[in-house]
């Protein structure tokens, strides 16, 4: 197991990820550590702390972490360390000193700015991420806008920066946008969310080819804003639709777009099926093939391999993935009978039966 050589802490990456692919800290871990108080007497809040390389380091910090497992790799990080297992907040809170990983998402790190500056306006608050990931009117913006703003020289491929948040960073609008769609419905997410203001064109092609009828218990695994959920349950009234993301964000902006649209759903938090205890009819997948900013197909993998294992006998798992992605021979290898339903230049709609 990969040993961090400026720590000394084991660490993990969960899901399960080759070290030659990824380790579950980077050099802007690194920065963060050689320049924020380490101090437990200073109250240290940690935002997107992916696999809690951080929240090892400094065990007395608060962490913000919106994925599921990301928090499921937090708490096994810390076990391997001998550390306690940590309270997640469900959104940040006040602090003195701020740590933020930065996200893929502009919108999302405006959020959290925006959320930091109404809760801990004096806050020291430091951003690192890799240099190449961070565009330069990003760090523009962030310079206009902080009361103070300290850029360091970019080490190992790594940016930090410190500042101090302003007024100027607080957003008065809705935390919601999003659009309607041509069936009626109104789907609105918070940032960070996948597709929220316009419907993925992907998700668009699996709703073309959903099937005439659909009984039983379905599921819509990695559900975003709840789009093929919501349609699903809007198309086929009877059924009985569960929708579950690794994102609490998205599944805070699933459960406002069921009500919203007065149609009755389960929305659920969690890795994978993890929340899922029922055995299911149907599952309906549009699968990340990012984690961050590498493309790594070992989520959509595993969310095959745990669908085969959740579906009734007869059940069946729809996918839509892009066709550079060749997911045929390993749906192949889990399910009795695998066809493509359509497949154009860019997108394949899988049909996976189980076995009766
Ligand atoms: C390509 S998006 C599809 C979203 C939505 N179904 C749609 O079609 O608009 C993939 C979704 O999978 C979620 N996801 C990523 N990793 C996951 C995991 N380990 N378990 C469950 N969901 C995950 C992401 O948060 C994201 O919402």
């Amino acid at each position: 197991m990969p040993v961090w050589q400026h720590t000394g802490l084991t660490l993990d990456c969960y899901p399960k990820v080759p070290a030659h692919v990824s380790l579950p800290w980077d050099a802007a871990d690194e920065y963060l550590l050689e320049h924020c108080n380490h101090l437990a007497s200073i109250s240290t809040l940690l935002l997107n702390d992916r696999y809690g390389a951080l929240s090892c380091a400094l065990p007395h910090a608060a962490s913000y972490n919106d994925s599921a497992s990301g928090r499921i790799a937090t708490q096994r990080n810390r076990a391997l360390n001998s550390l306690a297992e940590i309270r997640f907040i469900d959104s940040p809170i006040a602090a003195e000193q701020i740590l933020i990983k930065i996200p893929k998402n502009w919108e999302q790190l405006l959020d959290q700015l925006a959320l930091i500056t109404a809760l801990a306006p004096t806050a020291t608050v430091y951003l690192a991420g890799m240099a190449k990931h961070i565009p330069v009117s990003w760090l523009q913006w962030l310079e206009k806008n902080a009361s103070r703003y300290v850029q360091y020289k970019i080490m190992r491929k790594a940016r930090l920066i410190e500042l101090t948040p302003s007024q100027s960073m607080l957003t008065s609008n809705d935390r919601f946008k999003g659009y309607q769609t041509d069936s009626g419905l109104s789907l609105s997410a918070l940032p960070g969310v996948f597709a929220r203001q316009q419907m993925d064109i992907g998700t668009r092609v699996m709703l073309e080819h959903l099937p005439n009828t659909m009984a039983g218990t379905v599921c819509d695994l990695g559900c975003g804003n709840g789009l093929l959920a919501l349609s699903i349950k809007q198309q086929y009234p009877e059924t009985r639709v569960i929708a579950t993301d690794d994102s609490l964000l998205a599944v805070k902006s699933t459960r406002r777009n069921a009500e919203v649209n007065d149609l009755e759903i389960d929305v659920r938090y969690g890795n994978i099926l993890q929340a899922v205890e029922e055995s299911l009819d149907w599952i309906v997948c549009n699968p990340p093939f990012h984690d961050g900013h590498k493309q790594l197909t070992n989520i959509a993998e595993a969310m095959f391999l745990q669908s085969q294992q959740h579906l009734n006998p007869g059940g069946t798992l729809l996918v839509i993935a892009n066709r550079h992605l060749a997911y045929m021979a390993k749906l192949k290898n889990l399910f009795a009978r695998v066809n493509s339903l359509s497949s154009d230049k860019r997108f394949v709609v899988y049909q996976c039966h189980k076995h009766n």
